[in-house]
């Protein structure tokens, strides 16, 4: 399904019934990469998942990106739908959004699911880091980012014995334009330090995080649950960062269980 907001066609996935969950994809993926969660999900809730702009179906437009701009997209899409209040749930990009979202939406938030992410911003390197990527992906184009970013995404036991899930990785990052790639990489770069917000933030909070996360470690979901208030800690075992997808069953089961305690 598709919806005009704030100018571009924003492609989002709307399925089941009842309290609205919102799941908001990782970089670079897409909507797809939240099937297993939408199946389980929505048997019982109504489950929202856009792509962001730049990412999926949704259009790319050129020019600058951020996370504010990713967090009003997704506010103007619960506009249009009518969905005053969610629960939102974001992995690694998608929970750097969920940290603009609060700041800008709070009273539209109803939990938040943190997944695979940190509330740090980019270190001096990590942000050379991200300039470097646009680059390459100006000069050699979007399969040069999957090979760059699958290690990171996949733990190595996923990457040896997990074949249609790697495949599925790339093919998500093959099919993402570059302006989208660099737009997000700039949003990320540019993104503020959110550890000041973590101590603010008065609903309930779920943090995930892959046992075998590298990009961020189960430390990153420590430093977060150890600083927002009444926040729950869970280490997803034998999963890298993209948790959901490497071991779904516990991801959903976790992700339930912090769903039914808020109903
Ligand atoms: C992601 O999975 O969204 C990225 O690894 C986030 C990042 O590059 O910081």
């Amino acid at each position: 399904m598709f919806a005009t907001i704030n100018g571009i066609n924003l492609a989002y996935t709307d399925q089941g019934r009842g309290t609205p969950v919102v799941l908001l994809h990782a970089f670079p993926q897409s909507r797809a990469m939240w099937a297993p969660q939408v199946n389980a999900l929505s048997k019982t809730h109504r489950v929202i998942a856009p792509d962001f702009r730049g990412f999926g179906d949704s259009d790319a437009p050129e020019g600058a990106y951020t996370l504010d701009r990713f967090a009003d997209d997704v506010a103007e899409l619960l506009d249009h739908l009518a969905i005053p209040r969610a629960v939102l749930v974001g992995l690694s990009m998608g929970g750097y959004t969920l940290f603009a979202f609060y700041r800008k939406h709070t009273a539209r938030v109803n939990g938040l699911v943190l997944a695979d992410t940190r509330a740090q911003a980019d270190t001096v390197e990590g942000r050379a880091g991200r300039f470097a990527m646009a680059q390459t992906a100006k000069s050699k184009g979007a399969g040069a980012i999957a090979d760059l970013m699958l290690p990171k995404l996949l733990s190595p036991v996923a990457q040896q014995t997990k074949p249609d899930l790697v495949r599925q990785v790339r093919s998500a990052i093959e099919r993402t334009t570059v302006s989208g790639i660099v737009g997000a990489l700039m949003a990320m770069a540019e993104r503020p330090d959110s550890v000041p917000l973590l101590a603010q933030i008065a609903c309930p909070v779920l943090v995930l995080t892959g046992e075998l996360d590298g990009p961020t470690p189960p430390a990153d979901g420590n430093f977060m649950a150890e600083r927002i208030p009444g926040a729950r800690l869970e280490i997803i075992p034998q999963a890298g960062h993209l948790s959901n997808l490497e071991q779904p069953e516990a991801f959903n089961a976790a992700v339930r269980t912090f769903l039914d305690a808020i109903r």
